[in-house]
């Protein structure tokens, strides 16, 4: 494989940490062992999270075009957006974010805090879009770059995620390459990855990623779209393009793209009684964080496949940690009583 082929701008601080999760293991049984790799503490770039690893890969492009805008699109507490917000006031580069209203939820500070608070204090240029919930391209972006243009400006096209985009993927191949050598540093084997996936090059990345060492379906996804089929296809056309452009050596299949699919209910953005449990467990046995719209699910997912024995007994369950908190602010009704 070839990561270092490609140019990469560093917005991180180096490889993340991993620490093991004794209380949170115990309390499941004490059957498994429980590891979290903690992207969440990735960066000083207002609170960090998975999008900078991919980013590191775009932002080179950007540059090498003359790029003065980056232009993005998510939901109303999207935290890519606030993560390309982040790295346009590192670069000393303008922002336009469309915000969409993706979540039936309607905490009274909402579009107020978290997320939308932090990408209008770094200066991005905000707008907000009443559409719907949606993975794939949107009219809103283009009109937004469109209108970029029409000002004289240069836009550089994130798509939502970071995710459909020809280098989308390349960032979580690096996070492979990672675990890989903190496993020889540690003396421990990973049995599974647990990672949450919406708009998929995450997982994709670390399908290819894993996939050099036989490990792709050791990758497991959990969906948090509530669209899994659109989900699983974006996640499989992102990881065979970028083992394409790595040189993976071997096509990827359905098959490698393992995607649970029970943890998103009742909606995207809308966490369950159980997500609820999952990371008040979380944060009550380790001081964890996790939000109700990501890793929540995600966090629920691992305790389900744990406690239902379809992880067996002796593994070692390495959780991706991908950020997401500060959306929790916008959930204070939800957690008014912890
Ligand atoms: C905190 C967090 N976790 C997980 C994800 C899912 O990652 P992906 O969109 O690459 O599937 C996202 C972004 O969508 C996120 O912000």
């Amino acid at each position: 494989m070839h990561l270092d082929r490609f140019a990469r701008h560093r917005l991180t601080f180096g490889p993340t940490p991993i620490e093991r999760l004794d209380r949170l293991s115990a309390a499941l049984g004490g059957h498994v062992t429980i590891w979290a790799k903690r992207e969440d503490c990735n960066s000083g770039l207002a609170f960090g999270g998975n999008k900078l690893r991919k980013l590191e890969y775009l932002v080179p492009e950007a540059l090498a075009q003359g790029a003065d805008t980056l232009v993005t699109i998510g939901g109303i507490q999207s935290n890519h957006t606030r993560q390309v917000a982040a790295v346009a006031a590192k670069l000393g580069l303008r922002c336009r974010l469309v915000q969409e209203n993706w979540v039936d939820y309607h905490d009274a500070v909402y579009d107020r805090v978290g997320n939308i608070l932090m990408s209008r204090i770094m200066g991005a240029e905000v707008e907000l879009v009443d559409a719907g919930f949606g993975i794939s391209f949107k009219e809103s972006w283009e009109q937004a770059l469109d209108d970029v243009r029409r000002r004289g400006g240069r836009p550089y096209a994130i798509p939502a995620g970071a995710s459909d985009h020809r280098l989308g993927g390349l960032g979580f191949v690096g996070f492979a390459e990672e675990v890989r050598a903190q496993e020889r540093e540690l003396g421990v084997h990973f049995d599974h990855v647990i990672v949450c996936s919406v708009t998929g090059s995450t997982q994709a990345g670390m399908v290819v990623g894993f996939a050099a060492d036989g490990r792709a379906q050791q990758v497991i996804g959990i969906d948090a779209s509530a669209t899994p089929d659109e989900t699983h296809a974006q996640i499989l056309r992102i990881a065979e393009r970028t083992a394409d452009l790595v040189g993976l050596g071997r096509p990827i299949t359905a098959d490698d793209v393992v995607l649970e699919r029970g943890y998103a209910y009742p909606s995207y953005g809308v966490p369950s009684a159980g997500t609820n449990d999952a990371i008040r467990l979380a944060a009550r046995t380790e001081g964890m964080i996790t939000d109700p719209v990501y890793e929540g699910k995600s966090m629920q997912g691992m305790i389900d496949l744990i406690r239902s024995g379809r992880i067996p007994k002796g593994a070692n369950v390495l959780y991706a940690h991908l950020g997401g908190v500060p959306a929790i602010n916008a959930y204070s009704f939800q957690y008014r009583n912890g």
